[in-house]
């Protein structure tokens, strides 16, 4: 039988699946209770985000299903409302927490000689750097 994927990977590819149910709930929120300046752009861009994020968690989940492990329902903390700067930090903040995360898993990936799993996320990983991207540009950094 074929090692499909140490229990590290599979435990640092739940911990991705984790801060992607964060992500999609943190900017479906933001979407909906974002108010005051350049509101009305800053709400298609949490909209559009979140739903990105959500196939980010299903293309992830797939993955590890495959391995035969089940895909965890529960999502880091939270970062709730406030000013559409306080949402757009800790944004920026979910978004490098993913960007270290993923980068550790393609190292991870490589190691073990697992192609499809490190070229998910380096696809995954170019989406969350655009997302980076764009969160610090509306923050005006
Ligand atoms: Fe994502
Ligand atoms: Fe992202």
């Amino acid at each position: 039988m074929v090692q499909k994927a140490s229990p590290k990977l599979t435990e640092m590819m739940n911990q991705a699946i984790a801060g992607e149910l964060q992500a999609i709930v943190q900017y479906m929120w933001h979407h909906i209770m974002v108010k005051g300046l350049n509101s009305a752009s800053l709400m298609d861009v949490f909209e559009d985000i979140a739903i990105e994020e959500m196939k980010h968690a299903e293309k992830i989940a797939e993955r590890l299903f495959y391995f035969d492990v089940a895909p965890t329902t529960k999502p880091n903390p939270i970062a709730k409302g406030g000013t559409p700067e306080q949402m757009l930090k800790a944004d920026v903040q979910a978004e490098e927490e993913a960007i270290t995360l993923y980068k550790d898993i393609i190292k991870q990936a490589v190691a073990e000689k697992d192609e499809t799993t490190r070229l998910l996320f380096e696809q995954i990983l170019s989406d969350e750097e655009r997302h980076h991207d764009t969160f610090t540009t509306l923050l005006g950094r």
